[in-house]
């Protein structure tokens, strides 16, 4: 029950922290000459609504990667998320009806490799983090007419074991089993609070 009310806090928190940025301002950074910010009432409500579907899908991944850790440790949830973590993000876009990826600019699933929109996202965010600035979620109105959500995904110390520093918060051992998963992995190297990439969901076209 105290978990439940922790996640509510940090769920509202995390609210109030996408809709205190102002939508004027952000649609004044559209990143490309075919996507457009929609209107202000539609952008908090898809800001709204993006979150509730990141944020679930977080809880869905983290809560099963914390689960397989503690039953056989970083190597069996290593193995877990090689064989779950995508077909259960994908059942969850089903669920949502809207299409759920992660991106980022190191990865270790190719699938997950930015498509240009993603790319400028990340460019985006990654220089607000470098310059001490906290990335906000943004939406974009596509060509197509979908709407786009994008937010930050920030690492956390739980993370590290599978993403940190090689020899230091990620251990050999466990880094081995990982790259027999992932020959190309390029997801490694991360600290606490450094930026990992990005939240991409895109719903359908508004009627
Ligand atoms: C037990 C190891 C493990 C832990 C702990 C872990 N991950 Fe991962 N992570 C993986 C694996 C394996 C994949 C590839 C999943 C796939 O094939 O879809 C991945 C993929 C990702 C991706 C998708 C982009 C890519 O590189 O393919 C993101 C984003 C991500 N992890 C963020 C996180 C965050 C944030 C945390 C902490 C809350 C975390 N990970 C904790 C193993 C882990």
């Amino acid at each position: 029950m105290k978990s439940l009310f922790t996640i509510l806090v940090v769920a509202l928190g995390l609210f109030a922290m996408s809709t205190a940025c102002s939508p004027s301002k952000d649609s004044e950074k559209t990143p490309t000459e075919e996507a457009s910010a929609p209107s202000t009432l539609d952008t908090v409500q898809y800001k709204k609504q993006g979150m509730e579907i990141a944020m679930g899908t977080f809880k869905v991944l983290s809560g099963q990667l914390k689960a397989a850790m503690q039953e056989g440790g970083v190597k069996n949830a290593a193995q877990y998320c090689n064989t779950v973590a995508y077909p259960l993000v994908d059942s969850l876009s089903g669920q949502y009806n809207a299409q759920i990826r992660r991106a980022s600019n190191k990865v270790r699933n190719p699938k997950d490799a930015p498509t240009p929109r993603e790319q400028e996202i990340l460019d985006a965010y990654h220089a607000q983090a470098a310059a001490g600035e906290q990335p906000k979620p943004q939406i974009r109105q596509l060509a197509s007419g979908e709407i786009a959500f994008y937010a930050p995904i920030m690492m956390q110390d739980l993370c590290l074991k599978c993403h940190g520093k090689l020899g230091e918060t990620l251990k050999a051992e466990d880094y081995a089993v990982i790259q027999e998963l992932y020959p190309e992995d390029n997801a490694i190297g991360y600290e606490a609070g450094d930026l990992r990439g990005i939240w991409s969901i895109t719903f359908p076209a508004p009627n």
